[in-house]
């Protein structure tokens, strides 16, 4: 019932986000590129509200976290290090009748194939065996396509950090406990995309490296588990809907310790929740294999223990397009004949709207270009419309999860306030237009 309701409401999502802005298939005038997905002028805006939250709760609002920005390519060496060309890969198997390929473990889609092979038609069921596939996207550097020079596009930003290690702590003053963070594109060749922005094949990622000493790893481990939990629930993600799983050993990663995930009530998964976010404590086994491999001594001396230990890692680490789905999802509601999307304020992509009550009164619209020219000037993304009534001009706003709608009337002329209505009660109140900035801020 649950997966039924819920690509119902995944259609729905989808839809809105079309017909808004917020996301476009890739290459669409061409039919499509499968698993890329280009963000549209709302989506932009989203997408860069949910990055700055995170950063300001990872790096800005702390004194033991610094930012990086590494490349997306890298030395080749840096995958061998990483284990990624050894082991980032995933079991596929391929239909001998249409040679479709899976990932041998989604059994569901696999039993679904083999029961009328969507292509031909056929009723014969024969699998290859399963084989290992590996996700990189291979790439070359230089004008000569040989193995001497071949390399990969990240699937993690993760080695760039480590590979920086050295770098930054001889450039800065962060001591351990400290982080080191990035935002940046990563790129997968999964064998099967779907679930809209959900498993994409190019990705922006947040991630977060924390090098902590090896023996208190179990404490920074739960912290973090802990804090990127409240991180959500505070901006408004329904309690209900998120949770914290301990991955058992057989499914975590071949570099991990310790893997747990935070899970969403996704719409599209009938029997639980899926993963959303990955915290993992990865132990010394990024450092020790990059120092292993370059050579480089990328150890930490401890000047108040007075001891040198290679640090252990606790790795937030979450897509940016999963979790725009998961806000999606979360604030999409219907009530009456309208859609609201009920964002956190500080996600809304615009942060108030402004309408003059008639287009065609040239006071009134004078007035209200001159509060959306203020308004803009500290908050950036407002909207100001002034076409058909003000019921549709609401509609809008509401689908695109606009908190307040300003209207500038005839009562505006007289005693400088103007009607504020609040996207999630209706409820509209006269506010004074030098207030109007508070007002909004407020939230
Ligand atoms: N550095 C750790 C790492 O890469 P991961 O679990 O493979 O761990 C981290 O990926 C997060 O990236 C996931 O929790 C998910 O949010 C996001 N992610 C991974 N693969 C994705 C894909 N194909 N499409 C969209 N998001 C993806």
């Amino acid at each position: 019932m649950k997966q039924e309701n819920g690509l119902n409401l995944m259609e729905k999502i989808v839809a809105l986000c079309k017909r808004r802005g917020f996301v476009f298939q890739n290459s669409e005038i061409y039919g499509g590129l499968n698993g890329v997905w280009d963000l549209g002028p709302l989506g932009v805006l989203l997408a860069n509200n949910i990055k700055r939250e995170w950063w300001n709760s990872v790096v800005l609002s702390r004194d033991d976290v610094v930012g990086l920005d590494s490349s997306i390519l890298s030395h080749r060496r840096v995958w061998e290090a990483s284990g990624h060309i050894a082991s980032f890969t995933d079991p596929l198997i391929e239909c001998k009748i249409c040679h479709e390929r899976f990932k041998a473990d989604l059994k569901k889609e696999i039993e679904e194939h083999a029961k009328t092979h969507p292509s031909t038609g056929s009723r014969q069921v024969a699998w290859t065996d399963v084989k290992k596939f590996n996700l990189m996207f291979k790439t070359f550097v230089g004008p000569l396509d040989n193995e001497e020079n071949k390399t990969y596009l990240r699937p993690e930003t993760a080695q760039g950090i480590f590979i920086n290690f050295e770098n930054v702590l001889s450039t800065t003053r962060v001591k351990i406990p400290f982080g080191i963070a990035q935002i940046g594109k990563g790129f997968r060749n999964e064998i099967t995309t779907g679930n809209f922005l959900f498993r994409v094949r190019e990705f922006e990622m947040m991630e977060l490296e924390y090098f902590v000493e090896p023996d208190t790893s179990k404490k920074w481990f739960d912290y973090w588990r802990q804090e990127r939990l409240k991180w959500y629930l505070d901006l408004g993600i329904k309690k209900e809907n998120i949770k914290l799983v301990d991955l058992p050993k057989e499914d975590i990663a071949h570099y991990s310790k310790g893997t747990t995930e935070i899970w969403y009530n996704w719409p599209f998964i009938a029997e639980d929740f899926g993963e959303l976010e990955g915290v993992a404590n990865r132990g010394d086994y990024d450092l020790k294999q990059q120092s292993k491999y370059s050579g480089r001594d990328l150890s930490y001396f401890d000047d108040d223990k007075k001891k040198r230990y290679v640090p252990y890692v606790i790795e937030p680490s979450v897509g940016v397009g999963r979790m725009m789905l998961a806000f999606l999802i979360d604030a999409y509601s219907e009530g009456g004949n309208r859609v609201v999307l009920k964002l956190h304020p500080k996600l809304s992509p615009i942060k108030a709207a402004v309408f003059p009550l008639l287009a065609n009164k040239m006071d009134l619209v004078k007035l209200a270009r001159n509060i959306y020219d203020n308004l803009k000037s500290e908050f950036g993304s407002i909207a100001f419309d002034d076409r058909g009534n003000i019921g549709k001009r609401y509609f809008y706003q509401d689908e695109i999860g606009t908190p307040y709608c300003v209207t500038v009337d005839f009562q505006s002329l007289e005693d400088q306030t103007v009607t504020v209505r609040d996207r999630d009660t209706m409820k509209q109140e006269r506010v004074r237009i030098d207030k109007l900035s508070s007002f909004i801020r407020q939230e």
